[in-house]
């Protein structure tokens, strides 16, 4: 086991981090053959702290339904983390915005979301924006004055995407959010959840607790980027490589080191499966939300990618909460989709 300690402004004194990746039984590879990660501070799993840390150091954030703590910095009036500690989550037992609920139950609020999960998830996402390319900033897991949450970077920005015309981003950071909302089947990509660099108006994307929903309850998402205009514009050849080169089983023993539950890795599997065969073929961002979300004129119809999620899942039953699921089933599972994908966009053409 290796330690380290974040570098987010915090003292070493003040927060101890414990770095521990144990081996997945997820793995498509052989030990040695495994590629590692970035190793530092996407690892973490706990973190103790002095005493009283967030009572001293932390000031609640008033806005929406969670508890989201702001970490003082070490200059007066900076801040350099963000901490939403998993009990005060909306309706988790502690939260302090009068949604009080049980840890483990659906969410009240999000389709195919469980109670608990957000920590985890917020972490996953970090994890899932390979060579950051979309921006998440850094995000850790941690455990600070006995409560366990995901600790982020503090962005210093001046507003977020609602605030300005869209016009002003960039196609990039427009792609790569997109893909990553895809990717990680996003449902809470409302505009405030995209921090804005006034300098040179750069997008931070934030708030991904409620990503990764089960993979049997895909109804809920609606991207808010989807309008924008740099929707239209086709990958560039860099953004097409850089989706060709995931590989999907490498990232589903990230996400099950994280801690994210196996129906909601399925869900990792299936979006990034979908979204690598659509790139490959030229659809723009536009087009494979069309064929991800439901339509606003048709809601209780389900999207495409659903009905194909569902008619895979009728033929391939198994026990998604793993107990009778091997992995050679999960494999197959998600080749068979893989098959059905590529037979519709053909049958498109
Ligand atoms: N990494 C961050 N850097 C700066 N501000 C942040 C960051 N994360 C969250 N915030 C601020 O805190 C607010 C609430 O955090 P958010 O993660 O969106 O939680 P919620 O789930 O309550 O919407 C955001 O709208 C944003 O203003
Ligand atoms: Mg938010």
């Amino acid at each position: 086991m290796k330690h380290s300690t974040l570098s987010l402004g915090l003292k070493p004194s003040d927060l101890c981090i414990v770095v521990n990746s144990p081996r997945s039984p997820l793995s498509s590879k052989s030990p040695s053959t495994r590629r590692r990660g970035r190793v530092f501070f996407q690892d973490v799993k706990i973190v103790s702290s002095s005493p009283d840390t967030l009572k001293n150091q932390a000031r609640l954030c008033p806005d929406g339904v969670n508890g989201v703590y702001f970490l003082s910095g070490t200059q007066e009036d900076s801040f350099m983390g963000v901490f939403k500690p998993r009990e005060e989550e909306a309706f988790g037992p502690s939260n302090p915005k009068d949604k009080v609920g049980i840890l483990g139950y659906a969410s009240p609020i999000k389709r195919g979301i469980i109670v608990g999960d957000s920590a985890m998830k917020e972490v996953a996402a970090y994890k899932m924006d390979h060579k950051g390319l979309a921006r998440v900033p850094e995000t850790a897991s941690l455990e600070l004055d006995g409560r366990y949450g995901s600790l982020q970077r503090f962005v210093n920005s001046k507003g977020c995407a609602e605030d300005y015309n869209p016009s002003l981003f960039s196609t990039k950071d427009v792609h790569a959010i997109g893909l990553l909302d895809l990717r990680l089947f996003n449902l809470d990509r409302h505009l405030g959840n995209i921090l804005v660099n006034t300098e040179d108006y750069t997008l931070i994307p934030i708030d991904h607790g409620y990503c990764l929903p089960d993979f049997r309850d895909l109804a809920d998402s609606y991207f808010d980027w989807s309008v924008w205009p740099q929707t239209w514009i086709p990958f560039s050849p860099q953004v097409k490589q850089y989706i060709g080169a995931i590989d999907i089983w490498d990232d589903a023993e990230t996400l099950q080191r994280v801690g994210i539950r196996l129906p909601c890795i399925i869900t990792y599997l299936l979006c990034t499966i979908f979204v690598k065969i659509c790139v490959g073929k030229n659809y723009s961002l536009r087009a494979m939300v069309d064929l991800m979300q439901r339509s606003l004129k048709d809601p209780d119809s389900p999207s495409v990618f659903e009905s194909i999620v569902f008619m895979t899942w009728e033929s391939n039953p198994f026990d998604s909460e793993g107990s009778l699921l091997t992995d050679a089933c999960l494999h197959e599972f998600v080749r068979t989709f893989e098959d059905a994908v590529i037979e519709y966009v053909q049958r498109l053409q």
